[in-house]
């Protein structure tokens, strides 16, 4: 039997190399291998991975451009791209989260509980003496009889490991979804595959923190912020929620109690569709942001939530002077399909 020909892949300017066969995306050639290229939904959706591609062809699945490829001329979307020859990428490397092997592993739903109209918290447990080693922000992804995957971020610290918590909006048609709020049992044993993405906090920055999370993006930054209060973080964390009403701010007293206890933190949310006894903000988040940063470019930014909203600030944030190294975000693809949460 022939094997299949490799083509090889460098990293600028790092000058890393790795090899990819032609039937496996750049991501996961380099994820096999061990190298750090940023990603979030490997959908080709919400454009976490996209790198410049200074050299080489690739291709996509049915030679369609993916949605969330935003420059097709000089740019390259890696958990979408098949090599069709040597390539050379432009891009900045994460290691930290590529020291964690990801596992497939069962877990029981060891409780869950309705913290809102449309928002379930799980409790996972892992097998007897198991614990998962994650880094904060990072998701997981629970594999459904058939193979389907769905996402969902962890809502808490490493540090606080005894049980994975998820934060899980229903979503209009989801069957995963409409399974977990009308008739999962606690004690039901499910397939997870974890820790997955690059979503973390970058510990040894000295900038001040700006943290955005839209509806359950909630779930990530709470996870991100209980490690940073744990590790003792000082620069100062400033946390929007955006999210329709008031009745979806679904655990509105957690960062009030961070704002208590943590001269650090502060915490706004900001109601896009606010009715006349909302005493608080209104509007879109990322203008909230806007209105109170004088300076946007002396921050790292964390985002989470639909692409509608990270999209809206990303532009906004980059035409008022931020850098793209200091943007990190993670994209929730909300749908029937593909209901990250
Ligand atoms: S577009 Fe590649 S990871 Fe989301």
């Amino acid at each position: 039997m022939q094997a299949m020909s490799n083509y090889q892949v460098k990293v600028q300017p790092q000058g890393k190399a790795f090899s990819v066969q032609q039937d496996e995306t750049v991501l996961d050639a380099a994820l096999r291998q061990n190298i750090g290229l940023e990603y979030g939904c490997r959908s080709g959706n919400c454009g976490t991975c996209e790198v410049t591609l200074l050299e080489g062809q690739v291709n996509y699945p049915d030679d369609d451009i993916p949605a969330g490829l935003a420059d097709p001329d000089y740019n390259c979307l890696p958990c979408q791209a098949i090599a069709a020859s040597d390539l050379v990428i432009e891009a900045d490397l994460v290691e930290q989260a590529l020291e964690i092997q990801s596992h497939t592993m069962p877990c029981k739903v060891q409780h869950h509980e309705q913290l809102s109209h449309d928002v379930m918290r799980l409790m996972l447990k892992l097998p007897e003496n198991q614990r998962l080693q994650f880094l904060a922000g990072q998701y997981l992804d629970f594999i459904l009889p058939g193979g389907e995957h769905r996402a969902f971020s962890i809502a808490n610290a490493p540090h606080d490991d005894e049980l994975i918590e998820l934060h899980i909006r229903r979503i209009d048609g989801g069957k995963f979804t409409d399974y977990v709020f009308d008739s999962m049992q606690d004690k039901t044993v499910l397939r997870i595959e974890a820790p997955l993405g690059t979503f973390t906090l970058r510990e040894e920055s000295i900038r001040p923190i700006l943290m955005i999370g839209g509806g359950t993006g909630f779930a990530p930054l709470k996870g991100m912020i209980e490690h940073a209060f744990h590790v003792g973080i000082s620069r100062p964390i400033t946390l929007y929620w955006g999210v329709r009403t008031e009745r979806d701010l679904y655990l509105p007293d957690l960062p009030q109690k961070w704002q208590r206890q943590h001269d650090n933190f502060a915490f706004i949310p900001v109601l896009s569709e606010a009715d006349s006894s909302w005493q608080g903000r209104s509007g879109f988040v990322h203008e909230a942001v806007m209105q109170d940063t004088a300076n946007i470019s002396d921050y790292d930014v964390y985002m989470t939530g639909p692409p509608v909203m990270i999209n809206a600030a990303a532009a906004a944030f980059e035409e008022a002077g931020l850098s793209r190294e200091q943007m990190f975000s993670d994209s929730f693809e909300y749908g029937a399909q593909n209901d990250k949460s």
